[in-house]
């Protein structure tokens, strides 16, 4: 069969964690990830993990970024063999082309700056051309958007990305699941951006009619 990847942009928000999350849960649930980070992703993965991720020695760094626990205890990464790593500078990448196979694109987590480049159709790199291939090909499109307070100029932008066709996702977790602890914050966003592609996951525990279920179920 056709490797027919998740394309997984990662852009220069703050909440990298976010993305470690969804690239856990695509490869635990057997897809296989196309990833691009961005110039400015650097920085903030730097910032937020101490990990440099470096074109050279991407596979090492993912790794690294993917095992990293953020509160206790290690998380088991699966199929790390199933990553595709494209430089953000590289137009040639496969992800830049209509013709290349791929289910959709998340973008996580997605910046302002993102929001409109994708918005306005810029391609100013790999991601920001990924994004609008994905949507010129009429494939889901998910944008994790994460600023707070948001400008006007980006709602008219988020709302822009939506008439496209795009998820607009906002990095706000839900407190409803039973929650104990941040990682289950950020599990909570990476599940609602899995299904919103429609992945397979068990990252959060859903909602199920009855009030206070989820505190019932902390231990
Ligand atoms: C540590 C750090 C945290 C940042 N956090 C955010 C953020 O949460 N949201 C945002 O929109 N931009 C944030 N930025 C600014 C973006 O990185 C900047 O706008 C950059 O141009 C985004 O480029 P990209 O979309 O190509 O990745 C942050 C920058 C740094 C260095």
């Amino acid at each position: 069969m056709e490797r027919e990847p998740w394309v997984v942009g990662v852009s220069g928000a703050s909440g990298t964690a976010y993305a470690a999350a969804v690239l856990r849960g695509l490869l635990a649930a057997g897809e296989a990830v196309d990833l691009v980070v961005s110039r400015a992703a650097r920085l903030t993965l730097l910032d937020e993990t101490g990990i440099p991720f470096r074109d050279g020695h991407w596979g090492e760094d993912l790794a690294e970024w993917l095992e990293q626990p953020l509160d206790t205890g290690k998380p088991r990464v699966e199929g790390l063999d199933r990553v595709r790593y494209w430089a953000a500078g590289d137009l040639a990448a496969g992800p830049s082309s209509g013709s290349y196979r791929a289910r959709g694109m998340l973008v996580v987590p997605c910046s302002t700056a993102s929001v409109a480049g994708i918005a306005l159709g810029l391609s100013k790199d790999l991601l920001q051309r990924a994004a609008s291939v994905t949507l010129k090909e009429r494939r889901p499109l998910v944008v994790c958007v994460r600023e707070t307070p948001l400008s006007g100029q980006t709602l008219r932008q988020l709302v822009a990305l939506d008439d496209a066709g795009a998820v607009v996702l906002p990095a706000s977790p839900g407190f409803y699941a039973g929650t104990r602890s941040a990682q289950q914050l950020v599990d909570f966003v990476a599940g609602r951006v899995l299904d919103a592609a429609g992945v397979p996951h068990d990252l959060y525990r859903r909602w199920t009619g009855g009030l206070g279920d989820g505190r019932a179920h902390v231990s």
